[in-house]
């Protein structure tokens, strides 16, 4: 199968300047693509793996690892799809957190660019002198980053780090006071897969036929790694649904539209987190970076309360209020889940459904809120999930992750 396949390119030589890539592209496009290992968080190659919490969120993230400059610098970062940009921390340290691979030296790499504050690239327009500087703020409240705006030679390597591929003049940001929350603050930074301009995906995607697609394995199996892939064999036409996905220049997300989730006989319509009787168009962001599915609380409620009615056990704990989680001890048989997008309907499996916490104990991998609602990542396992930013659909083929490796 193409999809095993890999096929060595070497994107760039010195002499290519940036506006020659897409030339490059159109051949490489041919070649099949190239594909990356996605690393969870409470996997053994993940540095925060010891922490006990390991599925609460913000922890069901996955990093990836790449290096930066010449000569090239390993970096392991956290992945998104709803922030707008990459950092790495970087030195001279005003403020960095500790973390296990050395820290960027801008001063030490070759490909090294600084931004000017003239540049159309120096996006939020903040400078300092003449150089252009970044503020990278995430909705937890807690976590930042700020530093300069350079770009870099990015490196990818294939799972088996067989091959690698080279990208000049990403954009990125060089942190200097950066703070992460929640993860043990191990990683060199955050890697953006959004559709913002300044998102990793939006700079590399051009050279791959503006197609990629992710398979996450089931989080009892996480020995086994989960892959990105780029290129036109990202994924198979074969046993897979469409969706429309759409982009909104609020938001730097990809969202879908989700009409509604049937749990046993019993269909429940979403209307997103209005109070009409309408359904909006692009209701919930898809992300790589959430573990959990996040619903409007009222939402949220009706799939607890069919959830618990379709389960022929107690629930460990009976909740006072909305936040906390609904768990099972020792769950053999959870009732048919099935998510009705527009076009495409997807049965789930209780590896979507429920997440192991440990001992034996099973929680609902949702949680409501008050704001945006997102279709995690957990939710997505053992789906063969296809994104094509031409088009823009989204395709989902059930697929053993673990065979895809
Ligand atoms: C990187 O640069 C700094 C300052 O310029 C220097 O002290 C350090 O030795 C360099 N490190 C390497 C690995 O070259
Ligand atoms: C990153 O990739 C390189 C090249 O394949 C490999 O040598 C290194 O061990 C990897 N690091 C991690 C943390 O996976
Ligand atoms: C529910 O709330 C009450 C009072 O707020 C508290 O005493 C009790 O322990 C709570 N029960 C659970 C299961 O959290
Ligand atoms: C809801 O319950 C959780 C634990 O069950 C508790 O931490 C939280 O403070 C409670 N929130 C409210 C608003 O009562
Ligand atoms: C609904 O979600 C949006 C984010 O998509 C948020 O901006 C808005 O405040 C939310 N509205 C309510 C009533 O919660």
């Amino acid at each position: 199968m193409a999809i095993f396949s890999f096929t060595v390119l070497i994107a760039f030589s010195l002499a290519i300047t940036l506006t020659q890539t897409s030339i490059l592209a159109e051949a490489e496009v041919k070649s099949g693509g190239f594909s990356i290992e996605l690393i969870h968080l409470a996997s053994k190659r993940s540095p925060a793996s010891l922490s006990t919490d390991l599925f609460l969120e913000p922890l069901g993230t996955y990093l990836i690892n790449f290096s930066v400059g010449t000569p090239p610098k390993f970096q392991l970062a956290m992945t998104d799809s709803k922030s707008y940009m990459n950092w790495i921390q970087c030195e001279p340290c005003v403020e960095c957190y500790s973390q296990n691979l050395p820290i960027f030296n801008s001063l030490n790499s070759s490909s090294y660019k600084a931004l000017s504050c003239a540049s159309p690239k120096c996006f939020q327009n903040n400078c300092e002198g003449s150089h252009c500087t970044y503020i990278a703020k995430y909705t937890d409240q807690i976590s930042y980053s700020y530093g300069d705006l350079g770009m870099e030679l990015f490196t990818f390597y294939s799972p088996q780090g067989v091959e690698e591929i080279s990208f000049r003049d990403i954009l990125f940001g060089c942190g200097h006071i950066s703070k992460v929350e929640g993860i043990g603050p191990k990683i060199s930074g955050m890697i953006s897969l959004s559709d913002s301009r300044q998102s990793l995906i939006s700079q590399i995607i051009p050279s791959f036929g503006k197609i990629f697609s992710y398979c996450f394995v089931a989080l009892a199996h996480l020995d086994v790694p989960s892959t990105l892939r780029f290129g036109e064999n990202a994924w198979g036409i074969t046993g897979s649904v469409f969706t429309p996905m759409l982009v909104k220049k609020s938001e730097p997300s990809y969202f879908l539209t989700l009409l509604g989730i049937s749990i046993g006989d019993k269909r429940m319509d979403f209307f997103g987190n209005s109070s009409s009787n309408m359904f909006r168009e692009g209701n919930i962001a898809i992300d790589i970076g959430t573990a959990m599915t996040v619903l409007p609380t009222s939402f949220y409620n009706q799939i607890k309360t069919a959830f618990i009615q379709a389960i022929d056990a107690e629930p460990l704990v009976y909740e006072n209020n909305s936040t906390s989680q609904l768990c099972y001890k020792d769950l053999i048989a959870v009732p048919s889940v099935t998510m009705h997008f527009i076009a495409a309907n997807l049965p789930l499996s209780k590896d979507n459904i429920m997440f192991p916490k440990g001992q034996g104990i099973w929680c609902l991998a949702f949680r409501p809120t008050e704001g945006q609602a997102y279709y995690g990542n957990v939710v997505q396992t053992n789906f063969l999930v296809g994104y094509d930013l031409n088009e823009m659909f989204l395709s989902f083929k059930p697929t053993d992750c673990t065979k895809l490796a």
